[in-house]
């Protein structure tokens, strides 16, 4: 979602640094994002996509069925406009609490007409609500690949929700990392090691971070969910469809067509 420009070590740097970055990109950003992906993020309505190969949650259906869901509390994640929020909001009708939050004001102001969803401005890295809030807590692309701690974030989200309570999110597929960020033929020679590297741009003159994006192998990002007591149900590496031809970032037909772009990890806390 990102075009990089060099791959440096986010080490020396705290957690309020990476949510200081995220919340400045996406404010400064938000315009031309919803711009360019209008169809994806609903701009005209609400959509819910879990990842660019357009996998919808009203064939997937990953958070359950509707009949499982209705009278259930659910939470989103970095949800930006909360285009996932608000399609959930006008499938399940008023039965359902649905509270999507977002590290960026400018994210949420898009959100336009939210009824049926309660929308915060708070940091995934201070979820500012009581355990065992939650039955569903879901995530497409939202915070999770920002925060410095994504293991922290995984604690995070089991004390908010209830034993029982599922946890389904999507991320970039971990392999994806090896690769330069480009869509064209270039992006399909390895460059980069899997084991290390976080992605992370600075400002020059202050050394500020103005961009994060954090790495997780998939043993990481499995180890991470599990050692906060979550069983692991589904993982999903959606395919990218025949007839889908559009390039979003490094995701594209040519990349799409010979490996995976993003991973859904499908989850329930024990
Ligand atoms: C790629 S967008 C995903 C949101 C939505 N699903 C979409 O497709 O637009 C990533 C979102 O994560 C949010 N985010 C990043 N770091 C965050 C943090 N620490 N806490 C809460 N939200 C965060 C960003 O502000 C941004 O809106």
């Amino acid at each position: 979602m990102h075009t990089p420009e060099t791959n440096v070590t986010g080490d020396g740097f705290c957690a309020s640094d990476f949510s200081a970055a995220a919340r400045s990109w996406w404010d400064s950003d938000a315009d031309d994002y919803h711009a360019r992906h209008p169809t994806y993020l609903g701009v005209d309505g609400a959509e819910f996509y879990w990842c660019p190969e357009m996998l919808h949650e009203s064939t997937a259906r990953l958070l359950g069925r509707p009949a499982e869901l209705r009278g259930a509390s659910i939470l989103e994640l970095g949800c930006g406009s909360a285009p996932c929020s608000r399609w959930l909001a006008q499938d399940l009708g008023d039965s359902t609490f649905i509270t999507a939050f977002d590290i960026s004001a400018a994210m949420l102001r898009h959100a336009g007409d939210h009824r049926g969803v309660d929308l915060v401005q708070a940091d995934a890295m201070a979820l500012p609500y009581r355990g065992d809030s939650f039955d569903v807590v879901f995530s497409a692309f939202g915070a999770i690949p920002f925060v410095s701690d994504s293991a922290a974030l995984m604690r995070e989200v089991a004390r908010v929700l209830r034993p029982g309570g599922r946890f389904v999110f999507s991320v970039t597929h971990p392999m994806r990392w090896i690769f330069t960020d480009d869509p064209g033929p270039t992006g399909l020679t390895a460059v980069n090691s899997y084991f290390s590297g976080d992605y992370v741009e600075r400002d020059e003159r202050n050394g500020r971070i103005t961009y994060a994006e954090q790495h997780r192998t998939m043993g990481e990002r499995l180890g991470e969910l599990t050692d906060a007591g979550f069983r692991l149900e589904r993982l999903l590496e959606p395919e990218w469809p025949a007839d889908l031809d559009v390039s979003w970032g490094q995701w594209s037909p040519l990349r799409g067509g010979i490996f995976p772009g993003s991973a859904i990890f499908c989850s329930t806390l024990d």
